[in-house]
């Protein structure tokens, strides 16, 4: 294993001086520290500080980063008082004591005084270069760090994509954006970089975000009692402090900080299906009719590579190919939208300036041969967009078409040019952009050596490799959903990457990469979900039934039983694999997953409700228990189970051959999804798990609201049915949110969000809905009321008028077995329903 400044012990590392004195601003006090150091901390919000320092030199005016998206922050209140030892900063909700010498910082509750979190030592840089033999780019930088004192019982939470269990607590990783195909559980670092983490004693929570984009290191007492400590190969000490002590509060502050995720359109929570593989244009006719003919829902066919006229991005392979547009059409008709891959590496191919002539003549380039010239290495070239080393020489790394060139998107004329490239799909009927390779992956070497001496322009600073490697994903997506954006101002983007950093969350979802068919990859999903849900990104996904090797049936079911609830579920495979649709493996294994896509659809309401939550307040949609039970440690390293939203519970079965498993259940009562048996909560009960079978619970106390089955999105009036769950004092609610699910017009208050509420005390059973809140107008339907009851009632009253009892259409009520069924018309106003 190469030696990393990981493994280091950073006790060595030169220590920030003491406090000499200090400067106030309105929302901010600096630090003058002896040895010239300057430490600035900036009161953004009562529960958000910044922590920035400078090593033995002033602060630079310089203060950039890709990450944060809001920078006009209120003023909040604060007071500053001071003794011979210390400095106090009190928000309303945090108190930052400065201990002047040595200089150590804590961060207390402001109401309880309670320590949070606190300084083991000064933080530290390398003055001497003790870990530039270590250091995996010598000339990176000075290497910065800051240690934290290690909680007997901390648990660690967060740092976005890792392929590791959901505690991180004794773990230590690494952040360099890296293609690692097959990777299995312990790899590290794999694709993306979130440098922010969530620390949780007691009940309580902090975040910490790291916010600088060198390769960094986290370390959560992996090999010390005493401290965990992050630090990174250059740039700045400069990290945010944010207190809850909810978890959720938190997710929330980060959200505001990097940005909220907007809301993609509703189709793309619908089936997609993926492979390497798909082509010529009849075989993707032939995969979409298959879908059809054996009456599995599906919404979205991925085109990988192979679309493309030998790898050049923005291009077609006309043999392959011959009339995309007619294509994308005639699977649209069918309800399914296309999207196509798009990698970085545009292919290098110096062209002779008669052929380039002829080209550039052509309105649709992407469909001309590009044998002499290609229009996109022409133009990028010409504009000077691509990539230069250090002695001014292309940077040729080596892709999918051979010797290649990437764009420094850190220029901004040159994100909208790759943004307006898109052109190329969207006028053949694509719907969304698949970033791939973009770490970004060169062949030449993966681990990024070959591409250190790369430069970007970097806001002016013209800066290496080593700062710009981990925001390159970020980049190249936001320029993808700008564009797409700029192109279709209508339509809400739908970007998918592969490489991230913080912040990605506003451009673009996210798949877990080329994971492997085995139980061992399936069954990390779940911390893998989980953990980038608590890391700012809420709308991730993996390749169903996994990426490389051999699958099976058993596996491929047990797969989509996790898949059919992550906001992203895509079966996708490689090229050299056997195939996975989920017919392959016989009509047994087909019969079941049909029954999890046909239930993804119907909860569809749900998923989409809970996915506007994570819009509006950056609480994913796929929860780890934690963070719906912060205070119960039985919640703490649960790695195969989760929750959706606040309501429903899953346990899949993430190992061959079981069909029997545990589950934990927090406090509270709990429904048996499939045969409404009721559980106490606070225990773990044993329960039946089939292959037909995943366990899944039901929240007592909340009311799921569930759709008609559908082929695809927009089939059918999304005429919602309200299934209801009582708690212990026989009371239920919930909300349901509604737009247009394709236009941006929600963010201008077009769309519709009902409450309602249960209560079936003793005999007396009651529903309100409220007058629903914003602009948006569903088509004419009705609503339903699901509620089993073993109660006959004699009259159901909606707004103290008696309903008919019907026998079991229209609108009225009817009683099935043990199930009461009330349907209303919906008018857009607030009702009241009275069973007696
Ligand atoms: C990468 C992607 C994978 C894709 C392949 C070919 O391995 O992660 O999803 O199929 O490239 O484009």
């Amino acid at each position: 294993m190469a030696v990393c400044a990981n493994s280091q012990d950073i006790t060595g590392l030169e220590k920030i001086g003491p406090v000499v004195s200090f400067t106030k601003s309105v929302n901010a006090v600096t630090l003058n520290c002896a040895d010239g150091s300057q430490v600035k901390l900036t009161m953004l919000a009562p529960d958000l500080i910044r922590v920035r320092a400078s090593f033995a030199k002033p602060m630079s005016p310089h203060d950039h980063s890709w990450a944060i998206a809001r920078d006009n922050w209120d003023t909040t209140r604060w007071r500053l008082t001071e003794s011979p030892e210390s400095i106090s900063i009190t928000t309303e909700e945090v108190e930052v004591v400065i201990h002047r010498s040595p200089l150590l910082i804590s961060f207390r509750d402001a109401r309880t005084r309670e320590v949070i979190n606190a300084d083991e030592r000064p933080m530290m840089y390398d003055a001497k270069g003790t870990l530039a033999g270590m250091m995996f780019d010598p000339n990176a930088g000075m290497f910065v760090a800051a240690a934290k004192k290690l909680g007997f019982d901390e648990h660690f939470y967060g740092l976005g994509e890792k392929a590791a269990r959901l505690d991180k607590r004794r773990g230590s990783f690494v952040n360099w954006n890296s293609d690692t195909p097959g990777y299995t559980e312990g790899k590290d670092p794999i694709y993306q970089t979130i440098p922010f983490y969530l620390g949780l004693e007691h009940g309580s929570a902090y975040g910490i975000f790291f916010d600088n984009s060198y390769r960094s290191y986290f370390n959560f007492g992996s090999n010390s009692q005493e401290r965990a400590w992050f630090g990174a190969e250059g740039g700045e000490m400069n990290y945010y402090f944010f207190y809850g002590p909810a978890i959720k509060k938190i997710l929330s502050r980060y959200a505001d900080l990097t940005g909220h995720m907007p809301l993609p359109p509703l189709w793309a929570l619908g089936n997609q299906q993926s492979r390497w593989g798909y082509y010529p244009d009849t075989m993707v006719e032939r995969v979409v009719s298959e879908y059809r003919q054996r009456d599995l829902p599906l919404d979205v066919v991925h085109l990988d590579i192979d679309y493309m006229n030998g790898y050049r991005v923005f291009t077609w392979n006309t043999q392959r190919f011959p009339r995309p547009k007619e294509m994308s059409e005639q699977l649209i008709k069918q309800g399914v939208k296309v999207i196509t891959i798009v990698d970085p590496g545009v292919k290098y191919q110096p062209h002779s300036p008669v052929a380039r002539e002829q080209a550039s003549n052509s309105r649709n380039p992407e469909l001309e041969p590009q044998p002499k010239s290609y229009y996109v290495f022409d133009q990028g070239l010409e504009k000077n967009y691509f990539q230069h080393r250090k002695d001014a020489k292309l940077f040729i790394p080596k892709v999918w078409p051979g010797e290649s060139v990437f764009v420094d998107y850190t220029l901004p004329e040159a994100r909208t040019w790759w943004g307006d490239l898109h052109r190329a799909y969207l006028d053949n009927g694509v719907a969304g952009i698949w970033n791939d390779m973009n770490e970004p992956s060169d062949f030449v070497d993966q681990t990024g050596k070959n591409q250190l001496d790369v430069i970007s322009y970097d806001e002016g600073e013209r800066s290496s490799h080593a700062k710009n490697r981990n925001v390159f994903a970020l980049l190249m997506a936001r320029a993808t959903y700008e564009g797409l954006a700029r192109l279709r101002p209508n339509l809400r983007p739908y970007v998918i990457t592969r490489a991230a950093y913080a912040g990605i969350q506003r451009y673009s979802t996210m798949w877990t990469g080329d994971t492997n068919s085995t139980w061992d990859s399936l069954a990390l999903n779940i911390p893998m979900f989980t953990t980038l849900g608590l890391s700012g990104e809420p709308f991730i996904g993996s390749d169903v039934g996994g990426f490389m090797g051999r699958g099976n049936g058993e596996l491929l079911v047990r797969s989509y039983q996790v898949s059919f609830l992550a906001p992203f579920c895509r079966n996708h495979k490689v090229i050299d694999a056997y195939d996975q649709e989920p017919w392959r493996f016989g009509k047994y294994y087909e019969d079941i997953i049909r029954k999890y896509l046909k239930l993804r659809y119907r909860l569809l309401p749900f998923l989409y409700t809970t996915l506007e939550e994570a819009h509006r307040t950056g609480v994913p949609l796929f929860r780890p228990l934690v963070l719906n039970y912060q205070n119960d440690a039985s919640t703490y390293n649960l790695d195969d189970e989760f929750m959706i939203g606040d309501d429903l519970l899953v346990a899949p079965v993430l190992r061959p051959d079981v069909t029997r498993r545990m589950v934990y259940l927090p406090e509270g009562k709990w429904y048996d999804y499939w045969t409404n048996k009721e559980h106490k909560g606070g225990s773990v009960v044993s329960v039946d798990a089939p292959l037909e079978t995943v366990p899944m619970f039901v929240r007592g106390g909340s009311i799921l609201p569930l759709g008609p089955e559908m082929n695809y999105v927009g089939e059918k009036i999304p005429e919602p049915s309200f299934v209801i769950y009582p708690d212990e004092q026989g009371e239920a609610a919930t909300s349901l949110y509604e737009d247009d699910g394709l236009t941006p017009e929600y963010a201008n208050g077009v769309y519709r969000r009902t409450s309602l509420r249960f209560s079936g005390k003793q005999k007396q059973i009651q529903i309100s809905i409220s007058a629903p809140e914003g602009k948006f107008r569903p088509q004419p339907r009705t609503i339903s009321f699901v509620i089993s009851t073993t109660l006959s009632p004699g009259t159901v009253l909606l707004d103290r008028q008696p309903i008919p009892r019907v026998a079991d259409g229209g609108t009225g009520w009817f009683k099935s077995g043990g199930t009461l069924i009330i349907r209303i018309p919906d008018d857009g106003r607030a009702h009241n329903i009275e069973i007696q």
